[in-house]
C-alpha cells in the first residue's frame, strides 16, 4: 500500500552551515522518535551532498528542488538530474507553484524534466494545484487534471507508480490559508479517479498525495486523517526542527 509521507520544502532558505545543523537536529530527533512516515527534505542543490552524508537514508529522504530540463551540456547556471542523483539525493520536486509562476516553467517542460527524473532514478514530487482565480471561477478540477495529463500520463504505469504527487493550492502556500480538511479531501479524491482513469484503481491506490499550503502542527492531524490524504509537503514549517516534527508527529 502506498506511504504516507512527510516531506519538507527548505526553499531558498538556510546557508549551508544552518541547514547542516538543521538536518543534525532532524536526524538526532527523529532517530528516537522513530516517525510512523516517511521523512523527506528538499533542501536547495548547495546543501544536498552534505545532508546526505548526516541522514540514515532510511530514517530521512533528501530531495532537490527542481533539475534541469536538460541533461547536460552548456546551460549555465543548471543542475541536471543526474548531478542531483549524484550527490546521494534520492527525490526531486518538480512543478512548485513557485517555479511555475516565477520562471516560467509549463506542463511540457515539467514533462521533460519528469523523464530526466525518473531516467537517473530520481523519485519526483509532482507538484499540482490551482490559483485563487481559477477556484473562484470553479476551475480547479480542470487545471490539476490537464498538469496531471499534460506532464504525467505518457508515463507508462510502472513509472508512474515512482511518482509522489502533491496537490498545492497556490492561494494557501505561505499565506496562511490552509485548504480545508475537506477542500483537500475532494481535490485528492478527484486526483485519484483522474489516476485511476488512466491507470486503473489498483495503480492509483499506490499513488501517495501530499497536500501543501500552509500546514502545519496544529492543522496537520486533521487534513492527514482524510482517506486520500497520505501526508504532506512542507514550506515554513519545515525551517524549524520542533514545528516540521510536530507534523510529523500527527501519524
Ligand atoms: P508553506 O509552503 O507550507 O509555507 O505554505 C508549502 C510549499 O510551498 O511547498
Amino acid at each position: 500500500m502506498r506511504q504516507n509521507i512527510v516531506a519538507g520544502n527548505w526553499k531558498m532558505n538556510k546557508t549551508l552551515r544552518e541547514g547542516v545543523e538543521l538536518a543534525k537536529e532532524l536526524q538526532n530527533a527523529l532517530q528516537a522518535e522513530k516517525p510512523n512516515c516517511r521523512v523527506i527534505i528538499g533542501t536547495p542543490f548547495i546543501h544536498l551532498s552534505e545532508v546526505c552524508k548526516i541522514v540514515d537514508p532510511e530514517l530521512i529522504g533528501v530531495s532537490a528542488q527542481n533539475c534541469a530540463h536538460h541533461e547536460s551540456g552548456a546551460y549555465t547556471g543548471e543542475v541536471s538530474a543526474e548531478m542531483v542523483k549524484s550527490t546521494g539525493a534520492g527525490y526531486v520536486i518538480l512543478g512548485h507553484s513557485e517555479r511555475r509562476a516565477y520562471y516560467h516553467e509549463d506542463n511540457a517542460m515539467l514533462k521533460t524534466k519528469t523523464d530526466l527524473a525518473l531516467k537517473n532514478g530520481l523519485t519526483p514530487i509532482f507538484c499540482i494545484g490551482e490559483v485563487l482565480e481559477e477556484r473562484e471561477a470553479n476551475k480547479h478540477f480542470e487545471i490539476v487534471k490537464s498538469q496531471i495529463e499534460e506532464s504525467l500520463f505518457h508515463l507508462s504505469a510502472d513509472d508512474f507508480k515512482k511518482i509522489v504527487i502533491a496537490y498545492e493550492p497556490v492561494w494557501a502556500i505561505g499565506t496562511g490559508k490552509t485548504a480545508t480538511p475537506e477542500q483537500a479531501q475532494e481535490m485528492h479524491a478527484f486526483i485519484r479517479k483522474t489516476l485511476a482513469g488512466k491507470y486503473g484503481q489498483e495503480v492509483a491506490n499506490e499513488i501517495s498525495i501530499l497536500y501543501g499550503g500552509s500546514c502545519k502542527p496544529s492543522n496537520a492531524r486533521e487534513l492527514f486523517a482524510n482517506p486520500d490524504v497520505d501526508g504532506g509537503l512542507i514550506g515554513g514549517a519545515s525551517l524549524k526542527a520542533d514545528d516540521f516534527r510536530g507534523i510529523i508527529a500527527a501519524f
